[in-house]
């Protein structure tokens, strides 16, 4: 009887492609996926660090998987992603975790299984400089079988003074152009319609080969891009200081490059920019927007944003408000902030805003960005998208969803395309998380 592996995956869309490489390299290894941990002989939780709460959910699972100990004692529970790397060899000492294993070490997990045992638990955590897993084909876990996530380059070089995933990830490396090319072509031909090149920092995808030749990102998205006007390409997420005038004309070269930019702000201040080392101004930000709406009218253009980062003032907030009217952004993920020990900040600025404040401030901004997204929304009442279905919509099985290039979320009545069809769908009305829509002539 083969044996199962059951992953739970935390934080961001990366942790999702490197669950699904966690499951090639173990089904190779014989490991069957389950989605039910009850009857898993591994037990494996891909985490997050990027801020304290998700830690701390982390920690509340650890518990939960303990549990299945006490009537199967042979359970293996493994901690593997950023948490792992940051907290390493403290993971074991909690006595509940039989394997810690950082991002780069995931090809070693199954010497890792080989060699555990409840007294001699395995831990991994060397960080690579060479690591892309080009050559692993992940095993899909996306649940419409539309949409695939590919990771073109792993790691970061930036050190924004908030943030450990430097730390967790380490030295930022791009991928074999060819091996995601391939890679995206293989998904098309099983019937994917949409591929998400990730990095934490797409601009800055730069592959050397060995002959001195060199691939930008602009010129892989092109690339991916021309397997076939049928295969949509979404990508995350790119740093404002990087975003080149090349990359935006590539956008807006090929109909399906969907028109949606994710371009983290972090704050409208430009002395918390500055603090926070994101080397580029909130004029330059809005010079960027300017640009990409200048090339591309409907593009998409969504945002994170920290409240409360160190020594924030009313007068810093204010600007971080006016910037987000001044943008009217489609979307945004909003955060306070949290301390990560070992970063910059943690090291040189004191945690001074309180959490009160932090807190009123995050939901004066996620108020403003209702309104904002509402208003997004209602801009585009009237108007005809192309959508890729993705499946029945939540609510009513006699609807369907599927997303806009620009990203926003369509339902509408259909009981005859499925998941994988391009329609066009005119918009009816919204709210300001959805557009209701109904299919177009
Ligand atoms: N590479 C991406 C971000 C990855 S982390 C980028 O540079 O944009 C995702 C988001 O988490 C960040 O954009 C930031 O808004 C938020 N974040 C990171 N560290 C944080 C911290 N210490 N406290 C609160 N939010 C944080
Ligand atoms: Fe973190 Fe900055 Fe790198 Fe993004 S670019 S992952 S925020 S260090
Ligand atoms: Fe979290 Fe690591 Fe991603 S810290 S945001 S899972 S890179």
């Amino acid at each position: 009887m083969s044996k199962k592996l059951y992953i739970e995956t935390y934080g961001c869309q990366m942790n999702v492609g490197d669950s699904e490489v966690i499951f090639s390299i173990l089904g190779k290894e014989g490991y069957e996926r389950t989605e039910r941990i009850e009857e898993a002989d591994v037990i494996l939780a891909n985490t997050c660090s990027v801020r304290d709460n998700a830690e701390q959910r982390i920690w509340g699972r650890i518990e939960v998987f303990h549990k299945q100990k006490a009537t199967r004692p042979e359970v293996v529970v493994g901690i593997v992603g950023c948490m792992a790397e940051r907290l390493k060899d403290k993971l074991i000492e909690t006595g509940k975790v039989d394997i810690v294993a950082g991002p780069d070490s995931y090809r070693s997990l199954p010497q890792l299984l080989a060699d555990v045992t409840p007294d001699s638990p395995q831990i991994n955590v060397l960080l690579s400089h060479e690591e892309t897993y080009a050559d692993i084909v992940p095993l899909r876990t996306d649940r419409n079988g539309v949409s695939a996530v590919i990771s073109i380059m792993r790691g970061c070089n930036n050190v924004c003074s908030y943030c450990v995933v430097p730390y967790t990830r380490g030295a930022e490396r791009s991928r074999d152009p060819k091996t995601i090319i391939d890679e995206a072509a293989d998904v098309f031909s099983k019937g994917y319609k949409e591929v998400t090149l990730l990095g934490q920092n797409v601009d800055s995808y730069l592959w050397k080969g060995p002959d001195g030749e060199q691939v930008t990102f602009p010129q892989l998205l092109e690339s991916v891009a021309r397997i076939s006007p049928d295969l949509r390409v979404r990508f995350a997420t790119n740093h404002p200081k990087d975003i080149s005038d090349e990359l935006i004309s590539v956008m807006a070269r090929y109909e399906n490059i969907c028109e949606h930019i994710h371009l983290p702000v972090q704050s409208g201040s430009d002395r918390l920019l500055e603090k926070m080392r994101r080397r580029y101004t909130s004029a330059w930000y809005l010079e960027r927007v300017a640009r990409i709406r200048e090339a591309m009218p409907g593009c998409g253009i969504t945002t994170d944003v920290i409240a409360g980062f160190c020594s924030e003032t009313e007068e810093d907030h204010q600007d971080t408000l006016r910037l987000f009217r001044e943008v009217g952004f489609d979307y945004a993920y909003m955060f306070y902030y949290s301390e990560r020990p070992g970063t910059l900040a943690a090291r040189h600025y004191p945690d001074d805003v309180p959490l009160e404040v932090k807190t009123r401030r995050l939901n004066e901004i996620i108020a403003l960005q209702n309104e904002l997204s509402l208003e997004s929304n209602r801009r585009d009442i009237g108007k005809k998208f192309k959508v890729l279905v993705e499946g029945p919509s939540k609510k009513n099985s006699e609807e369907l969803c599927g997303r806009t290039g620009s990203n926003k979320m369509c339902v509408f009545p259909d009981t005859v395309h499925r998941s994988g069809d391009y329609v066009t769908v005119e918009v009816l009305s919204c709210t300001s998380a959805t557009l209701i829509c109904r299919l177009a002539e």
